[in-house]
């Protein structure tokens, strides 16, 4: 069977980073987490005391670091110069820093000459907010995941509560509306569904039932591709 690009995008709390992994384990592909790539360069940025509004700082930056992916038994690990960096690019702190530096034009390019060198040669479900309209346009498979706002904020609630870290549902619920706004409204890049993807609604289906569709978007794409090959 031909090995195909999947092009996973969506705004954040859809479950996209756990149906990312599951549908690339399900089918022997690699899985591109492409907004650790962009945690990491915010994470170097940080580290070195960079100004992040100086776009030049920030385009060397990124001709200067290597960002590698290792899979370490289940788990994956992102690599800056070859030091793990996977827990410290998921701060609270990083994250906000992240949706500035992932607005710099020249972050951007760099991010997705380096999404189509790992991606190109297919076998590989990549995941993020442009996969599907600008770094691989022409993937077989595109899927927009997306789920209310009330429901992804009610997921994000429960997770900082278990967590113990307090907050209430109004308030997360409005903190996932305003980074959707971001998200939708910045010039580079903006998050947007491809016309050519399956859009998948995860508000009304558990995670299993999710995946499934996803499989089934896959294999029907296989057949047609693979047809189209005979
Ligand atoms: O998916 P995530 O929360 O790890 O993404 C981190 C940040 O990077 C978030 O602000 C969105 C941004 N991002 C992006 O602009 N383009 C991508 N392809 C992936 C993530």
């Amino acid at each position: 069977m031909n090995k195909l690009i999947i092009a996973i995008d969506g705004p954040s709390g859809v479950g996209k980073s756990t149906l990312s992994k599951l549908l690339a384990d399900e089918l022997g592909y690699v899985n591109l987490d492409t907004g650790a790539m962009y945690r990491t360069v915010a994470f170097a940025a940080e580290r070195q005391g960079l100004n992040i509004d100086d776009r030049s700082e920030l385009a060397k930056l990124c001709k200067d670091i290597v960002i590698e992916f290792a899979r370490d038994g289940a788990s994956e690990r992102v690599l800056l110069n070859g030091e793990d960096v996977s827990a410290q690019i998921r701060t609270p702190e990083i994250s906000l820093m992240t949706a500035r530096v992932a607005a710099c034009p020249e972050v951007r390019q760099a991010m997705v000459q380096r999404q189509r060198e790992l991606g190109s040669g297919g076998g590989v479900v990549l995941e993020g907010r442009d996969i599907g309209t600008v770094v691989f346009p022409q993937a077989e498979v595109k899927l927009f995941l997306k789920a209310s706002a009330h429901v992804r904020g009610q997921r994000r609630f429960l997770e900082l509560q278990a967590k113990g870290m307090g907050s209430s549902l109004a308030r997360t619920v409005a903190e996932v509306e305003a980074r959707d706004a971001a998200d939708m409204n910045r010039s580079t890049s903006p998050l947007r569904q491809a016309e050519d993807a399956v859009v998948i609604d995860t508000g009304d289906l558990d995670i299993s039932q999710a995946l499934m569709r996803m499989l089934e978007v896959v294999a029907a794409r296989h057949q047609t591709s693979d047809s189209a090959g005979a």
